[in-house]
Order: C-alpha cells, then sequence, then structure tokens
C-alpha cells in the first residue's frame, strides 16, 4: 500500500541519513514530500532530497503559488504520516512551545496525522532538563518519539544523541503506517 508521508529534516549534523531514510521509503512506493528548515539546508542541498524523493521540497514558508495554496495546511491535512528526522533541540523547543515560525513547525502544529519525532543531538545539548522537558511534553501530547541512540558523536565523543539507524526509524514509520491500515 501506498501511503503520503510527510518527512521534516532539521538542522542537525544527521540531517545526511534523512536522505536515506526518503530513498527507503520511496522504494516501498511511497509518495515523500520534504520539507526543510533553513539550518537543515546548510548541511544538505534540497535538490539530493528532490532528486531521491523525486519531488519539490519546501524549504520556505512564503511561496508564491499561483494557485493559492497555504502549502503547510494543505500538506498537513493530505499526509498519512508526518517524521521529523533528524529533529533539533531548536524544534523541539518550537513545537513544545507552540512556536510556528517556518514551513516545517508551521506543518507540524496543523498536523492531521499522527507525527513521529526523532531527536539527535550532542549528549549535552539531550541531557539539558529543559530538552528533556520539551521531549516528555511532545510525548504526552501524542507524538511519538523514537529516543537517540548512545554512540559516537560529532565531537568524537561517545555519548547519548545519535540518530538511530535508518532501519530502525523505518521500521518505527512502518509499524505506525499499518496502525493506520488496521484502524
Ligand atoms: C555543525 C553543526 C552541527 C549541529 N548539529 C546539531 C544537532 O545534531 N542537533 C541539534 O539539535 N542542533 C545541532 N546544531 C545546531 C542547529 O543547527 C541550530 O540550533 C539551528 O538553529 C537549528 O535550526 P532548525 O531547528 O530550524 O533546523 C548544529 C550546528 C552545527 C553548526
Amino acid at each position: 500500500m501506498s501511503y503520503h508521508i510527510v518527512l521534516g529534516v532539521t538542522g542537525s549534523i544527521a540531517a545526511y541519513k534523512a536522505v536515506e531514510i526518503v530513498s527507503c521509503l520511496k522504494r516501498q512506493g511511497n509518495r515523500v514530500l520534504v520539507i526543510m528548515t533553513s539550518a537543515a539546508q546548510r548541511f544538505v542541498d534540497p535538490v539530493t532530497f528532490r532528486s531521491i524523493s523525486q519531488n519539490q521540497v519546501v524549504t520556505d514558508l512564503f511561496v508564491d503559488n499561483e494557485n493559492y495554496d497555504p502549502n503547510h495546511i494543505s500538506l498537513a491535512e493530505q499526509a498519512d504520516l508526518m517524521v521529523v528526522a533528524p529533529a533539533t533541540a531548536n524544534f523541539i523547543g518550537k513545537v513544545a512551545s507552540g512556536i510556528a515560525d517556518d514551513a516545517l513547525t508551521c506543518t507540524v502544529m496543523a498536523a492531521q496525522s499522527p507525527v513521529i519525532i526523532a531527536p539527535a543531538m550532542n549528549d549535552s545539548m539531550y541531557l539539558n532538563p529543559i530538552v528533556q522537558e520539551n521531549i516528555k511534553k511532545l510525548a504526552h501530547r501524542g507524538y511519538k518519539i523514537i529516543e537517540p541512540e548512545q554512540g559516537r558523536l560529532c565531537t568524537g565523543r561517545i555519548g547519548i544523541g545519535r540518530l538511530p539507524a535508518v532501519e530502525k526509524i523505518v521500521r518505527v514509520i512502518e509499524e505506525e503506517l499499518n496502525k493506520k491500515r488496521k484502524g
């Protein structure tokens, strides 16, 4: 079965792994639309996601559409599932505080579908009590959190905060879509 999945990518060093996530979801026959924050575009060029997803990539909230179409609302309404991987501390903090100041946070705010969030950051950021509170708040509100793993971080240190393997993220996505199929 084919689903419409919106994948949000934020400005983490792990942003390149999202390319492989898109590739896996496409191989399974899904329609994937990528939304990138400005910071994410400093790590991976949108053209990579455009090529792999074979779809437009949303990089800006204020797009000039010929037909009036508030992208973030229509995207949120059309999606079967939203996934944000990797999710920065900044993104998590914004959503937990009700801030919607870019295409991704607006779309997540308007989501009608389940939303999966996969935090990825340095261990010192991840273990910050404010970040922990924000993650708990999102989980409490029904967002599905994929906990980061222990491992080698971009600073070279071993610690918690690594984005889990692509296969694990795709498995959680499949489980969520299966629930949808049965429900
Ligand atoms: C090299 C580098 C790597 C970064 N990696 C992360 C990361 O893995 N996780 C994180 O939360 N922030 C990371 N940041 C900080 C974010 O890019 C920054 O907070 C940014 O404002 C996030 O914006 P966004 O949430 O809109 O994408 C990194 C910054 C740099 C320069």
